[in-house]
């Protein structure tokens, strides 16, 4: 091929990639060209990170969408997550929940344990991956989602709220068991859980075992017949370990030499 044709393949190539509106691919493939022309990557895999380069910027796109209409509070993903420092978590359940088979199947995702364990951060990071992936995700305390749902009703529109809320493919309801909750917000919620049952996956957090839900809720009766639909078809992530928040404090506690020091950073 003389090098006129090949510019022009060349050519006609990024002018395909800026008609089917792929700027990602667009961006990245002299980079590419580059290194075929090299002789460090071949054809297939060259198509590989052509396309690869658009799946990342359409992802990024989507995270950044989600993370202002889902009011998760941070991001938090599996990768930031330091496996070593909470034994008891199995590794091989949350990676496999990270591949989102539970959101097809409309399974729920239950994390019990102390404060600091990581609960929410796994929450969150599971929410993120299926945002990724082009599902529509919603993060809320119980307390701010019963707000709402309360806000909602006192305003004549608690259907279409609670309709909001049953829409997203995954909910994360975060921090079940912190504060209390008056008897006609767990029934509210109650309403919400309702709903969702076996139509779209929830993601709850709590500091509490389920035997305490019915403390919690203010009512025996409907925290068993909410543990119920949850528990139905769910993944339960039981975490016993220390707090990652104050973990610093327990090294110097115990006179150990300070974390920068240490081997291993943990962030
Ligand atoms: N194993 C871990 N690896 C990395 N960061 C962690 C880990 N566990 C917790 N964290 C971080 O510590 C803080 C507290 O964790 P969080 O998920 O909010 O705890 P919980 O919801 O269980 O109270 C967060 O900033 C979180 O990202
Ligand atoms: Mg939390």
């Amino acid at each position: 091929m003389s090098a006129l044709t090949a510019r022009s393949v060349r050519d006609a190539l990024r002018q395909q990639l800026a008609n089917l509106k792929m700027p990602g691919s667009l961006e990245a493939i002299d980079c590419i060209l580059g290194e075929v022309d090299g002789g460090h990557i071949g054809t297939a895999e060259a198509i590989g990170r052509l396309l690869d380069a658009q799946i990342s910027l359409r992802n990024n796109r989507r995270l950044q969408a989600a993370m202002r209409s889902s009011r998760l509070p941070a991001v938090k993903t599996l990768r930031g997550f330091d496996f070593a420092f909470q034994p008891s978590i199995q590794r091989e359940q949350i990676d496999s929940l990270h591949t989102l088979g539970f959101l097809e199947r409309r399974e729920n995702v239950v994390f019990l344990g102390p404060p600091g364990v990581g609960k929410t951060h796994l929450a969150i990071s599971l929410a993120i991956a299926a945002a990724e992936h082009g599902r529509r995700v919603y993060y809320g305390t119980l307390v701010d989602l019963i707000d709402s749902l309360q806000q909602a009703k006192a305003a004549g529109r608690l259907n279409q709220r609670l309709a909001v809320l049953t829409h997203p493919s995954l909910l994360v309801v975060d921090e079940i068991g912190y504060l209390p909750v008056s008897h006609d917000g767990a029934v509210l919620f109650f309403q919400l859980m309702n709903r969702r049952y076996e139509r779209a996956s929830t993601v709850l957090t709590s500091n509490k075992g389920f035997e305490e839900w019915g403390n919690v809720l203010g009512d025996d009766v409907m925290a068993a017949a909410l543990i119920d639909r949850v528990l139905h078809h769910c993944h339960l992530v039981n975490i016993r370990g220390n707090s990652y928040r104050i973990r610093h404090h327990r090294t110097t506690d115990q006179a150990e030499p300070p974390p920068a020091r240490r081997s291993g950073k943990r962030n």
